[in-house]
């Protein structure tokens, strides 16, 4: 691995527009088991509790379902290793900004600066009639399903359910941002999901060098991929920071 990473790490200090593109895998060592794979979050949970018209037809149980998944679990997850080197590579100035998969919100808890979140945040509530948008810590969640305190109506998370279309504001500028890197940075996704899994090889079509970091192959291992860094986020993260002679404080 070390070899891969002393390359790794030459393209970063060569790249003038480097872009990270993160999945669920990065947020693992954080303790949010992923979607797919060994004891997958879809192995637990029926997915349809994330699909919009099951949420409307059945706000309740799909809110008893996500406050159980999203809230109680993994709500106070805290940003790994993996999140706060990308955030100082940020603030750094190594890398433009993060396209994540993810919902999570643990790249800006990680000190991320620019963060296109192509499916939202679970850390804010919407209401579905007026609009209105709380962030988490500021709604009652006790009594399910939870409503507007404005007009009563249903609150939804602000991430994308199936069946709902990308933020048009985090889509455009996530394949801007693909479309103009040298190096993209692929951590912790399957490509499975889509229209998200298109962004890889957008950046590759417009000549970028795509280095991946994954336990497992993905599918983008064999189609876009340029580097295959096997292991775990955090593992190799770290090894990329110290050989960079980033500094990482209480890590
Ligand atoms: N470090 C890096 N990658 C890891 C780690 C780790 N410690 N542990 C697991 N992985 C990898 C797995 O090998 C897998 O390739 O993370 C990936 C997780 O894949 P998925 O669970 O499919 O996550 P993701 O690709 O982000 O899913 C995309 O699917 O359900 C929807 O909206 C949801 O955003 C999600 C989308
Ligand atoms: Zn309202």
């Amino acid at each position: 691995m070390l070899g891969e990473i002393d390359f790794f790490v030459s393209k970063i200090y060569a790249s003038k527009r480097m872009v990270a593109f993160t999945g669920a895998g990065i947020s693992v060592e954080s303790g949010i088991p992923s979607f797919r794979g060994e004891s997958g979050i879809w192995d637990k949970y029926d997915s349809r509790n994330l699909d919009i018209e099951y949420f409307y037809s059945n706000p309740d149980k799909a809110w008893s379902v996500i406050k159980e998944l999203f809230y109680d679990n993994f709500g106070k997850a805290k940003p790994n290793i993996a999140h706060k080197v990308l955030g100082l590579m940020q603030q750094k100035g190594f890398l433009k900004s993060i396209i994540t998969q993810n919902i999570d919100n643990l790249h800006q808890e990680g000190g991320a600066l620019i963060v296109h979140e192509f499916h939202g945040n679970s850390k804010y509530l919407v209401c579905t009639k007026c609009g209105l948008r709380r962030y988490i810590s500021e709604v009652n969640i006790d009594f399910l399903p939870v409503l507007c305190e404005k007009c009563n109506s249903l609150l939804k998370p602000d991430f994308v359910f199936f069946g709902e279309g990308i933020p048009r504001e985090a889509y455009e500028k996530s394949f801007n941002d693909a479309r103009n890197a040298d190096l993209l940075l692929v951590v912790g996704s399957t490509g499975e999901v889509m229209p998200a899994a298109l962004i890889p090889s957008e950046a590759k079509r417009n000549g970028a060098f795509i280095v991946e970091i994954n336990p497992q192959p993905s599918n983008f291992t064999n189609s876009v991929t340029d580097l295959f860094i096997k292991g775990k986020a955090g593992e190799v993260l770290l090894n990329v920071a110290k050989q960079m002679g980033l500094m990482l404080e209480n890590i």
